[in-house]
């Protein structure tokens, strides 16, 4: 029986790619970087599984230039780089890895909101240039964690991770979600509100909501508006969830105290992006879900989806299982 060919866009955690390598013939793109989209669509002409990055575009194009492709397995829990509708029309079914990153995520944001709540960046680099001359009664100020209000942006799993985390922090938690999560709310008691009065009333907002058509620009000039002065912006779901330009209008005008984002719009931020040269934002290079162990499980899931999908079978954790009932191979 002849193996399938499968196209790996980056090297993954061992976890992951040697049981993909026991059962199939693994073409893997070395680079640090992402394959350029014209190689990668050159590269899956005649491979029957994909095994991509957020990094990736998978558009209709690629698609219909890779007759054979029976399973795309993207090692992420966001999916917005792909063309479902495209891959379910095709009959191509699409895997994910969600939960196994929720935890990491939910500490990558906690730990975004505890620097800049007490400008853990700024002190730093204060120590490092030799700035540090005495303890100053009034050096470095920020605000409390505890006690304060938490707006939580989109209560799915990570939003409730984090929810958790801020209880323990003793916050007060809020949260505005398209469905309201009763069992949550008796479980660690957030307070479901609209998202106008969450961001009034939010000492740190955090934004966990997929990005998509109606979750584009979300947080926009309007709502930076409503947000207190002081309120710190976490955002560790996608860049083009807040309108970037009307953010950095905000941070400089002191519309609102701090970001703290750990994806932007674009990825990677050029250098001389105006984000950089702010005091009052912190900048991390979309590493939420970056824990060896986070990382590792994310990679033996992604290799199972697209094994899975490779016999026929809907992935463990699939996207379109539609496309599984219009077999167009
Ligand atoms: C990371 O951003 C992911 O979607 O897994």
């Amino acid at each position: 029986m002849t193996r399938p060919r499968v196209y790996i866009t980056r090297r993954i955690p061992d976890a992951g790619l040697d049981p993909i390598r026991e059962a199939c013939d693994v073409i893997l793109w070395g680079g640090d970087e992402p394959p350029p989209y014209e190689t990668l669509v050159d590269h899956v002409r005649d491979v029957d599984g994909l095994l991509c990055l957020l990094t990736d575009r998978i558009d209709d194009a690629l698609m219909a230039a890779a007759p054979r492709l029976r399973v795309i397995s993207q090692m992420a829990v966001g999916y917005d780089n792909i063309d479902v509708a495209a891959a379910t029309r095709r009959g191509i079914v699409v895997g994910y890895t969600p939960d196994v990153l929720t935890e990491a995520t939910a500490d990558m944001a906690f730990a975004l909101l505890m620097a800049a709540a007490r400008r853990l960046v700024e002190a730093v680099d204060y120590a490092r240039a030799g700035r540090w001359r005495t303890w100053g009664p009034l050096t470095l100020l920020g605000h409390d964690v505890h006690g304060a209000t938490l707006g939580i942006v989109g209560l799915g799993r990570i939003g409730r991770a984090v929810a958790r985390r801020a209880r323990g922090f003793d916050m007060r938690v809020l949260y505005y979600d398209c469905a309201r999560d009763e069992a949550a709310e008796r479980e660690f008691g957030p307070a479901c509100l609209d998202l106008d009065t969450l961001l009034a009333e939010s000492d740190f907002v955090t934004l966990h909501v997929p990005l998509t058509p109606a979750t584009r620009h979300l947080i926009g000039r309007e709502q930076l508006r409503r947000m207190k002065p002081t309120a710190v912006l976490i955002n560790t779901s996608r860049g083009p969830v807040v309108d970037q330009e009307a953010l950095v209008e905000a941070l400089r005008a002191g519309e609102i105290g701090y970001a703290a984002l750990d994806v932007t719009d674009p990825e990677p931020l050029p250098p001389d992006h105006p984000l950089f040269a702010l005091p009052n934002a912190i900048i991390t290079p979309h590493i939420a879900s970056a824990s060896v162990t986070a990382r590792a499980q994310m990679a033996v899931l992604a290799a199972r989806n697209l094994l899975a999908g490779l016999r026929g079978e809907a992935p463990p954790f699939c996207v379109n299982p539609a496309a599984l009932v219009r077999p167009n191979k």
